[in-house]
């Protein structure tokens, strides 16, 4: 089945669809439930445990530019990827996958810029990532011969097919910047050795994710100071020495030689929930394993006691109730900063992130 939308709509979404990490599909559902009712769309969610990704199917078509702008990857916490769709492919013959889909994206009325490729993240998903790197191209140039591709014309959206098995495919649209830095929000970091643990890849993404441009070059500048609490091994301290940032190290167990010999960094073996710096600092990171509420009562309290400007912080959650935990840390940081103004407060289960997410909170008054 595949549906064709009515032209006089221009491009007319069926409604959003949201990859995940596999097994979060009943928090991404409960999600994307509340952020479709947020757009005033009417229609139902969709989600089968263990499949990485949710949709939401509208009862009626609605206008892709009524969805477009407000429908940004980073309105949900438990979403890798975000974008409105417009058509579904359910019976993709093995031979020629393209003309259905070049068939959809013609009657869509719609010219795109871009082509991106998905599956998510599951492993009979994955089996089609090789077909998706080969098919890229052949299918760009079937786009192209209709006239509803124009590579890089500015303004037009992007076209995402996603492949969650061999015969099936959704056709998503997005503003440009809307949708996940990276194809199926997996960003391919790579590893330096000297940055001593692979939760070094955590800090790198959160960084890339949750701040704009305008916050990490304002943030992350040489002679700036940062505390990380919970630092061993460091691979966080790593990420903000390199940088150029002067580092206090919290933690009784050893920092890996490699990260000391940056030489930004200063190890003080003490109880991260106790220890508070002489002067403020810029950055203060926390990636303690304990109690949800307890890292959100600390950060709340670095922040508002203006001892750090602005925090990063992981927040690991309890396997069921989850989104209940990150609700009641949320309030109980609101509660904390409510005399301290209005405050920034992101949560993002980055691909990095297991069973955790990541935060960053900072007064608005004293972000860039
Ligand atoms: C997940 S590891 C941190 C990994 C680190 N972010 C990295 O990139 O290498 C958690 C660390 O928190 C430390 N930790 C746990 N409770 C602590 C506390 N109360 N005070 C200081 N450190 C603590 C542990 O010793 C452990 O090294």
């Amino acid at each position: 089945m595949s549906f064709a939308p009515p032209n006089r709509l221009g491009l007319a979404a069926y409604g959003l669809l949201a990859l995940c990490r596999s097994g979060f599909e009943k928090e991404t559902a409960a999600e994307l439930d509340e952020f479709a009712a947020e757009l005033g769309l009417i229609g139902f969610v969709r989600a089968r445990p263990d499949t990485a990704f949710v949709t939401f199917e509208t009862q009626e078509p609605v206008p892709f530019v009524d969805l477009a702008e407000r429908c940004d990857w980073r309105s949900l916490i438990f979403a890798r990827q975000l974008l409105p769709w417009f058509a579904r492919i359910d019976d993709l013959p093995e031979r020629d996958r393209a003309t259905p889909i070049v068939t959809a994206a013609r009657a869509a009325s719609q010219r795109f810029a871009e082509l991106m490729l998905e599956t998510p993240d599951t492993d009979e998903a994955k089996q089609q990532s090789g077909f998706c790197r080969r098919f890229a191209a052949p299918l760009q140039r079937e786009l192209e011969k209709t006239g509803v591709f124009r590579e890089h014309a500015k303004g037009l959206p992007e076209l995402h097919v996603l492949f969650p098995d061999a015969t099936t495919a959704w056709l998503c649209a997005a503003l440009p910047g809307k949708a996940a830095l990276w194809p199926m929000g997996i960003p391919r970091l790579r590893m330096l050795r000297e940055a001593a643990s692979r939760s070094t890849l955590k800090l790198a993404e959160a960084i890339f994710t949750l701040l704009t441009e305008e916050e990490r070059n304002a943030s992350l500048r040489p002679g700036l100071r940062a505390v990380d609490l919970g630092a061993a091994p460091g691979g966080w301290t790593w990420q903000l020495a390199h940088r150029g940032l002067r580092v206090t190290a919290i933690d009784n167990g050893p920092m890996a030689p490699s990260v000391m010999a940056t030489e930004m960094v200063e190890h003080v073996r003490a109880d991260g929930f106790t220890w508070r710096p002489p002067r403020p600092v810029e950055w203060m990171v926390c990636d303690m394993v304990e109690q949800p509420t307890r890292i959100a009562a600390l950060v709340a309290e670095w922040i508002a006691t203006g001892r750090c400007r602005r925090t990063i912080f992981n927040l690991k959650l309890p396997m069921k109730k989850r989104l209940e935990a990150v609700e009641q840390c949320r309030a109980l940081i609101t509660k904390r900063l409510a005399q301290q103004g209005p405050f920034e407060l992101r949560f993002k289960h980055l691909y990095h992130d297991r069973e955790e997410i990541t935060g960053y909170l900072t007064l608005k008054s004293a972000a860039a």
